[in-house]
């Protein structure tokens, strides 16, 4: 039954496998978000443009990150699993909203400000500059009321929530109903995993990442690599924990021995190379059944195409009936 619960929309680029950071800053809350709400998971292949117009990698990229959300516990047959290009309602309502926020609202926005740090405004597409337009078309159309996100996207969802109000202001449907809910974001718990090097989060592009589809050899060989406290550099020497990256592992992964590893490290007695032979083991164990399922689906891709195929037109009906809504109140067409 999915009659009286909210809406929730969450959504992804399609970037390809997932890593262990996708997992626990996003599709873990996904997962467990599935039994109270009525879920849509969208595939934001448009918005993949902004950032990279080589679109020879999208299909491949999005039937692996599908495998990734099925494998960890997305269910598809209730919350419908859609590409947002192949609705074309997206495109007609993210004309309309252009036409509702001004240039210099879009301007403002840190999270663009973030991703051009070393351009300017003058040399990012048009689409770009609109890419929050085209993402509150794509929570709009479902009226989702919430939107599981990260820190980084709350801007968007600002933005959002201001043009749904505007819409709201200049239009309505007889007697005064309002289209459009003012969606709030729902903020996961856990924050995105630091990566493997570096002080940024684990990221595709940094390559400092464990794959969700990682085997147990991989994982040990990364983790044996990543860095730690570099005041530690030998068993007994005494670390800081707060500022290592394993540690921030065992706090997701091995939430039983965190005091433990705490006291080890910070009294010397623990070594890092146990320390991480430790985490390896529970991170491959947490995925292990993950894993397994991943193999089966990896097996049946044609199944993963009828699944989106059976998303799309469940995602279709919902967009279409919102459009007509649109449309009635604006008196177009
Ligand atoms: N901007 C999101 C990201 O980069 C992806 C996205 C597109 C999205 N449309 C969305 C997220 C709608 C939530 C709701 O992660």
């Amino acid at each position: 039954m999915t009659a009286g619960k909210k809406v929730i929309l969450s959504g992804m680029r399609p970037t390809g496998k997932l890593h262990i950071g996708h997992y626990s800053g996003a599709l873990e809350n996904w997962v467990s978000l599935q039994r109270d709400y009525k879920n849509y998971h969208l595939i934001a292949d448009y918005h993949a443009l902004t950032t990279n117009l080589d679109t020879s990698e999208i299909f491949g990229n999005t039937i692996e990150m599908i495998i990734d959300w099925i494998a960890c516990g997305i269910n598809p047959e209730e919350s419908p699993i859609f590409r947002q290009s192949k609705i074309k309602e997206h495109t007609e309502l993210f004309l309309i909203f252009s036409m509702l926020i001004t240039k210099a609202r879009l301007e403002k926005n840190p999270s663009l400000k973030e991703q051009i740090r070393d351009l300017n405004l003058n040399s990012i597409s048009y689409g770009h500059l609109g890419y929050p337009v085209l993402q509150a078309s794509d929570i709009l159309l479902y009226k989702g009321e919430l939107v599981p996100v990260g820190e980084d996207q709350l801007p968007h969802i600002e933005i959002t929530r201001h043009i749904a109000g505007l819409f709201n202001q200049y239009y309505e449907l007889e007697e005064g109903r309002k289209i459009f809910p003012i969606p709030a974001p729902k903020l996961t718990g856990f924050a995105r995993l630091p990566g493997l090097e570096g002080d940024a989060k684990m990221s595709k592009t940094l390559g400092n990442t464990i794959l969700i589809s990682d085997d147990a050899e991989t994982i040990k060989n990364k983790i044996k690599k990543a860095y730690t406290d570099p005041q530690k550099l030998r068993k007994g020497d005494k670390g800081h924990p707060e500022i290592c990256r394993i540690y921030t592992y065992h706090k997701k992964f091995n939430p039983e021995e965190t005091d433990e590893i705490y006291l080890g490290c910070t009294s010397g007695k623990l070594g890092c190379s146990d320390c991480k032979m430790n985490i390896s083991q529970k991170i491959i164990n947490f995925f292990a059944p993950v894993l397994e399922k991943r193999k089966k689906l990896e097996k049946e891709k044609d199944q993963i195409l009828e699944i989106l195929i059976d998303g799309e037109k469940k995602a279709r009906k919902t967009a279409e009936s919102t459009m007509q809504e649109v449309r009635s109140a604006m008196k177009l067409g």
